[in-house]
């Protein structure tokens, strides 16, 4: 197998090359003045099996995508898995309102159109799966999240809404401990409510667990109902780490610990999913 780790997935593409043994593909990725997105791939792929990683976010990273899976459809491969770390648009994945694109079924259909089979991590709705149009299947975190958890110290994990209970399930079970969850309303993009709901956290070590952290607001308004019930120390930890405008200087006011894996890079990647992409594709 041979990688080709594009722009915002070099951390996770190096870590993958490591833990694999598979090489790791010369590239040529660069912008013309205007922007515009060129891609070369410097070696021959004649044969080879392809597994592209590149997160579908923010939109210059969707065109490199497009980009590389056709660079990669020009030479003969035996086949090619496109791996989405993090797949944009899917929290779009219905029609809200009347009018609205369907952005997260959209997207995964011109992501599937080049490629054999599909490989998304802790996608936002599991059921928009089949957009894709190729075989494939959703990774998730949450067990690395949960291991990671029990080195910590955890005594309890939350979700911050019914629609992610599955996922503080899987990580209390790797971590060994007990979970429960929040209930949450949206009020706007950048605003949730959390009702309060007896908690029993006093003095224990909790952590709250997401798939994607972007205003923060979910897990602000979540730690502050921890705080309200006494818990001692509160972990954020979370797939996708988006973190928009001053989301982390406010999430770290609020939380003891903030930590993400590595399908998008930033200072809290702590946790790697290059071992979940490896063991998934042996
Ligand atoms: C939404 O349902 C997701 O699972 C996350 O809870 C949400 O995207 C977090 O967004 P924010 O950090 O802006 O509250």
């Amino acid at each position: 197998m041979i990688v080709v780790g594009g722009t915002c997935s070099q951390k996770l593409s190096n870590a993958l090359v490591e833990c694999s043994g598979w090489k790791m593909a010369g590239l040529e990725i660069r912008r013309f003045p205007d922007r515009e997105c060129y891609v070369k791939i410097n070696d021959n792929l004649d044969g080879e099996d392809v597994v592209l990683v590149q997160s579908s976010y923010p939109d210059d990273n969707i065109i490199e995508l497009f980009l590389l899976q056709d660079a990669i459809s020009r030479f003969d491969t035996n086949s090619l898995t496109t791996i989405v770390p993090y797949f944009g648009y899917a929290r779009q994945d219905k029609s809200f309102k009347e009018g609205e694109a369907v952005s997260a079924r959209n997207m995964a259909k011109h992501i599937g159109l080049i490629s054999d089979k599909i490989y998304t991590i802790d996608i936002h709705n599991i059921s928009m799966m089949d957009a894709f149009g190729k075989p494939g299947s959703n990774l998730s975190g949450m067990r690395q999240i949960g291991k990671y958890l029990a080195a910590e110290g955890v005594d309890v994990v939350l979700s911050p809404d019914a629609g992610s209970k599955f996922r503080a399930s899987v990580a209390a079970e790797a971590a060994g401990c007990g979970w429960d969850f929040l209930e949450k309303t949206r009020i706007d993009d950048s605003t949730v409510e959390i009702k309060p709901k007896n908690l029993d956290v006093e003095g224990k070590c909790v952590a709250i667990v997401d798939d994607i952290i972007a205003t923060g607001g979910t897990i602000i308004k979540a730690a502050e109902q921890l705080r309200i019930h006494g818990a001692k120390r509160i972990i954020a930890a979370c797939t996708h780490g988006l973190y928009t405008g001053d989301a982390i200087p406010k999430l770290e006011e609020a939380c003891d610990v903030l930590i993400s894996t590595d399908t998008l890079e930033t200072n809290t990647s702590k946790i790697s999913m290059a071992s979940v992409i490896n063991e998934s594709l042996i």
